[in-house]
Order: C-alpha cells, then sequence, then structure tokens
C-alpha cells in the first residue's frame, strides 16, 4: 500500500486529497503545523476516515524535521504554499520550504514527490490570442512582471527541479487551473478586473481554466499512485470549461447579486496600460498593481486541454461543470 505524507493537509485543496487518498485505501500522514486547524480537518472527513489518517507536526522551514516527517513514504505531496502576501512573505512560505522539504525527500530517499503548482506560472501574456495553451507551453520568462503568487509558483517549481535533480526521488509537477468548490465559490479574477463591489468583465466568449475541488483532488492523488517512467508534468483541468459569462448566470441563480461591467479585453489592456503610467508619473501615490503585462496575462482568450493529465495520470474529472458551479456557490 503507498504510504503519502501531505503538506497542506489543512488547506482548501489539502483536506479534499486527504479524503479522496483515505477513500482510496492509502495511508495518509497529514504535516501540518502548530497553528492549523486540525479540528476542522477531523470534522471535514468524519470520524472513520479521521481514524485512519496519522496528524504529524512540521516544521517544513527545518530538515531534521521535515527527514523524520516523510520517513518511509512512498509519495510526498506537496500542497502547502502561501496564495496572498507580499513577494518576500510568499518567498518564505512557498519556496524556502520546497527547498528544505525537497533536500529531505532526497536524503530520505522517497520514491515520487507530486508538487502542486499552478497554471499561473505560463507565460499566457506572450500567447498568441485564440491558441492552446498545453504543457509545451513556456514558462512566463517574467515572472516578477506578474504578482508574488505567480513568481513563487515559477521559482518553487525551479527550486524543486534543482534540489531533485540528482536524487532517485521522481518529479510530478502538477499545475491546476483556478480550483472552485464550497468556501471558495466560483468567481475568480480570470472574470475580471474586481474594483470595490463591482467586477469590469473582460468580454468574449473565452473558456475559464478551472478545475473542481473534488476532481483536482482525484488527480493529485492519481498523480501519487499511477505508474510512470520519468518525470512529469501535468496541467489540471476540468472537461467542460465555463465562460465568464455562464459563471455569472451561475451565480445570479445561486441568488448571488454581482455587479459587472463589460469592457472588452483591448480596453482593459489599455486602461492597465494608462493606470501603471499614471502610478510611474505620480511617482506611486497609486500601488503599480497594475500593468499591461499583467492585463494581457490574465485575460488573453486561450483554450485549454486536460488531455495529458487524462492520458499519463489516468484521470477524468467526475464531477461535471454544472454541478460543480451548483456546489461552488451553494453556501457562502
Ligand atoms: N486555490 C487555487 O485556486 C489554486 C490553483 C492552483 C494551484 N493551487 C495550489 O494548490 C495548493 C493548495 O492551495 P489551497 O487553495 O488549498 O490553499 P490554502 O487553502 O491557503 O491552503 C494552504 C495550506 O498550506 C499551508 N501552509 C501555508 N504556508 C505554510 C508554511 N510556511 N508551512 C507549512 N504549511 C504552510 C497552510 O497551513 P495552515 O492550515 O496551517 O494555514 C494550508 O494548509 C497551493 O500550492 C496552491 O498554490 C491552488
Amino acid at each position: 500500500m503507498t504510504s503519502l505524507a501531505v503538506t497542506g493537509a489543512t488547506g482548501f485543496l489539502g483536506r479534499h486529497v486527504v479524503r479522496a487518498a483515505v477513500d482510496r485505501g492509502l495511508a495518509v500522514r497529514c504535516l501540518v503545523r502548530p497553528t492549523s486547524d486540525v479540528v476542522a480537518l477531523r470534522d471535514f472527513l468524519g470520524s472513520t476516515r479521521w481514524a485512519a489518517v496519522e496528524c504529524r507536526v512540521c516544521n517544513l522551514a527545518d530538515g531534521a524535521s521535515c527527514r523524520s516527517a516523510i520517513r518511509g513514504a512512498g509519495c510526498v505531496v506537496h500542497l502547502a504554499a502561501a496564495l496572498r502576501g507580499s513577494t518576500p512573505a510568499l518567498f518564505l512560505n512557498t519556496v524556502v520550504p520546497t527547498r528544505v522539504l525537497c533536500r529531505a525527500l532526497a536524503e530520505e530517499r522517497v520514491p515520487r514527490f507530486v508538487l502542486v503548482s499552478s497554471l499561473a506560472v505560463y507565460g499566457t501574456a506572450r500567447m498568441t490570442p485564440g491558441s492552446e495553451l498545453d504543457e509545451n507551453s513556456p514558462v512566463d520568462p517574467q515572472p516578477h512582471e506578474r504578482d508574488p503568487y505567480t513568481y513563487s509558483k515559477v521559482v518553487q517549481e525551479r527550486v524543486a527541479r534543482e534540489q531533485l535533480a540528482a536524487s532517485d526521488t521522481q518529479l510530478v509537477v502538477l499545475r491546476p487551473g483556478v480550483i472552485i468548490g464550497p468556501g471558495r465559490g466560483a468567481l475568480s479574477d480570470r472574470i475580471g478586473l474586481k474594483i470595490g463591489s463591482w467586477r469590469l468583465r473582460v468580454t468574449g466568449r473565452r473558456p475559464l481554466p478551472y478545475t473542481y475541488v473534488e476532481n483536482c483532488a482525484e488527480a493529485v492523488v492519481q498523480a501519487a499512485v499511477v505508474p510512470l517512467e520519468k518525470d512529469v508534468v501535468c496541467n489540471v483541468l476540468d472537461d467542460r470549461l465555463p465562460t465568464p459569462r455562464e459563471v455569472l448566470r451561475a451565480c445570479r441563480r445561486a441568488g448571488k447579486q454581482v455587479r459587472t461591467l463589460p469592457v472588452p479585453g483591448w480596453l482593459m489592456h489599455r486602461l492597465c496600460r494608462w493606470y501603471h503610467r499614471y502610478a510611474e508619473w505620480s511617482t506611486r501615490q497609486l500601488p503599480p498593481v497594475l500593468t499591461e503585462y499583467r492585463s494581457r496575462a490574465a485575460w488573453n482568450p486561450l483554450r485549454f486541454t486536460n488531455r495529458r493529465a487524462k492520458q499519463w495520470l489516468q484521470w477524468g474529472p467526475r464531477v461535471p461543470m454544472d454541478e460543480a458551479l451548483r456546489r461552488s456557490l451553494a453556501e457562502g
């Protein structure tokens, strides 16, 4: 029986990964912080599943703590990361733990490492509108021009590859799109720019790169157990991707008020360019958060594929998108 050690087990995706792994009969060790909400994880799993899980406090910034926590695991699934904050904060909570953990993996000769990265790492700003994004699409060469999260995920992947290059550990990098689900809802910045209670919805019938949390969790568990001959990178996306209008319609059906103003992509790029120029000209009286590069990266109309994940991970999303949207919007 494969045993998994899971970092970030108390997070939004992590608890679904733990549940899916226990349901598959895998032995699961959750690596948590002293401050992690383990009670919420226990409540989410229920007593029967909880009895099958081992919880271990681990400091991911400490090599000895990591080595002892992952010893004997057949696979380490690494979800722990910061999603928000400044570049230094994300570096400390995402890149540093990954580096320390990877060293420990190599030393402990753990057979497989599943790194949950993000679709955000791709250099989407420079892709031709309408083209297909797949695993051969280039990673953003200027992640520092994007946002702290993208930067931290690009560097996280690089650090993992460097640390594991000469090791016996197989590296599986998963790049999920936006993960929707109960507690997180179904709205995202991919729809448009949020300003107060308004959203500037970027128009056009483009698909949103979404994956439902349970579908994504099953892909993560598959990546931990499926036979693979070499290191792999897989994007994780659901089959039928919704358009922004469809998501907004689902919100209204669920009784959620979303105030939107349609803006064509070209105008959004121009607004972001002007904003940035003004921020520079006014010696940064406005924070330099919007640039044309970021606008193109977020709202470039692209097509997406999950072909590789389906083929290599032998995975398919089980919850269809209509149901995923309904469940994601049902509460909160
Ligand atoms: N959510 C998305 O749309 C999305 C999309 C693509 C990829 N991803 C990736 O999926 C992973 C999980 O995301 P999520 O949405 O589940 O995030 P989340 O709900 O914020 O959970 C993050 C988890 O990481 C842990 N963590 C954060 N910093 C840590 C540190 N320094 N040391 C140890 N543990 C730490 C947190 O522990 P505590 O519980 O103790 O705070 C929590 O369990 C991340 O790697 C993220 O980049 C997410």
